[in-house]
């Protein structure tokens, strides 16, 4: 076991090491070669040490390099070194996290990393949360929570008595929404297509005016950073009017919900502490392992009345909090332990740094790219910058070739009928100089 694992660490540490240097999307004959993988079930026991080489000299080029400095598709945070060491430790553990009386160690640091949540996030003290794969899952758990509150207050119970003959909930979101938020409305069975969508302005916020008269039981759903364009629902007015029809407000903030921890950019989040619920991630802008996001949830009560489950064999009764009264699973990964590592180490002060200095990188691209005469589509309020090189095929043309380079990684996007270039800053190892190389790469392949 010891040398197996100190092998598993000595790749691991040469893997990252080697980021810097490799390109960041893996080669066609790297991906070519994942075909090895595809053996027939051994019959016999194999050398789990071979099974680690094979794991790292055919996985590790295959993979894109995510981890690095340069990648900046989609919104990704590499990890943390610490959070990186936490999540080796606490798999060593191997604690299945549900309940606080057999693994005390693992759920007791989550009570506390919930807690430093809440505080650097600047939501209500009391609040309830949980520790999910993702912002997906926390938009689900969160939403979840909201249909049993406003179902509760018609009189109905929706975990007991279903949805088949519950009063109608009226769902209303931006036009803008994220799939995410849409998806877990279906999966709760408030329908995809009987959702009220609310127009939007040109980067993508919900037009404050345009929401639609609210009465009897309703959910709101706004966004604290639009995943194109950074841009945040104006929340307070939101919340005034939909709290003045008692509706309930959620705010899907996957990474935007961070700007409230750095100074610079908490202007953002103004009103967002007054909605109902919250969900973000942790694997975004905390820069944490995946999978990692959060669910808050101002009622105390509200998550665990959708959540909570009990069962003879099973040890629910504690002081503490019980991590499966608040998560669709019950078996679970301690994965808030990451979360925990990430706050302490970095404190308020790191994190301000992070979310600013992040921020400061987008305004550097969209700056340098906007000089060299390339049209930047949205306002960089955040970390998100949409750069356009020409015409559709042009601009898709251009990021084809970005990503064959393999300087940097940058995924394209629609922005309102126009194609695009998504750049989004979410990473502790992403350097100035990072952003300089890639933009000079960026520059030399559209000037072709
Ligand atoms: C605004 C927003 N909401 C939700 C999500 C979904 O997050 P996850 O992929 O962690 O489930 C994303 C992902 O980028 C996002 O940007």
């Amino acid at each position: 076991m010891k040398e197996l694992l100190a092998e598993a660490s000595v790749r691991s540490i040469r893997y990252l090491e080697g980021l810097q240097s490799r390109s960041v999307a893996p080669s066609p004959s790297a991906v070519a070669q994942l075909r090895r993988f595809d053996e027939p079930l051994p019959v016999h026991p194999t050398d789990p040490a071979e099974t680690l080489r094979l794991l790292d000299e055919v996985g590790s080029p295959g993979t894109m390099a995510m981890a690095g400095p340069r990648f900046f598709g989609f919104v990704i945070g590499g990890s943390l070194p610490v959070t990186l060491a936490a999540n080796w430790l606490a798999s060593a553990w191997d604690q299945c996290t549900g309940l606080y009386r057999p693994t005390p160690a693992t759920a007791f640091i989550e009570q506390v990393a919930l807690r430093w949540l809440l505080d650097i996030l600047r939501l209500p003290p009391d609040s309830c949360g949980a520790f999910v794969t993702g912002a997906t899952v926390a938009n689900l758990c969160a939403l979840a929570a909201a249909r049993h509150i406003v179902l509760k207050r018609a009189g109905w119970n929706a975990e007991a008595d279903g949805l088949f003959g519950a009063p109608p909930i009226t769902v209303v979101l931006g036009a803008e929404a994220h799939p995410s938020v849409t998806k877990s409305l279906g999966l709760l069975g408030l329908g995809r297509s009987r959702l009220v969508k609310v127009p939007v302005d040109g980067q993508g916020r919900m037009l404050a005016d345009k929401l639609p008269a609210i009465s009897g039981p309703a959910i709101v759903c706004v966004q604290a950073g639009n995943v194109n364009t950074g841009a945040f629902d104006p929340t307070e007015e939101i919340c005034r009017r939909a709290h003045a029809a008692g509706a309930w407000v959620h705010v899907d903030g996957a990474f935007g919900l961070w700007a409230v921890a750095a100074p610079s950019h908490a202007y953002l989040t103004a009103g967002i502490a007054q909605a109902d619920s919250w969900a973000t991630d942790a694997h975004k802008w905390l820069n944490v392992p995946y999978d990692c996001g959060l669910a808050f949830v101002r009622d105390p009560h509200a998550l665990p009345a959708a959540m909570a489950i009990t069962a003879e064999y099973l040890p629910t009764e504690s002081d503490y909090r019980n991590p499966a009264d608040f998560t669709p699973e019950l078996s679970r990964r301690a994965r808030g332990v990451e979360v925990w590592a990430a706050l302490r180490s970095l404190g308020r002060e790191g994190i301000a740094h992070l979310i600013e200095r992040n921020c400061e990188q987008a305004r550097r691209f969209a700056t340098q790219l906007s000089a060299a005469g390339f049209e930047i589509l949205n306002d960089v309020v955040l970390n998100q910058v949409l750069v356009s090189f020409g015409d559709a095929e042009k601009t898709q043309q251009v990021i084809q070739d970005i990503q064959s380079d393999g300087t940097c990684w940058c995924g394209v996007t629609v922005w309102q009928g126009k194609t695009a270039m998504r750049i989004s800053v979410s990473s502790w190892a992403t350097t100035d100089a990072d952003v300089d190389r890639s933009v000079a790469v960026m520059i030399r392949i559209a000037a072709r």
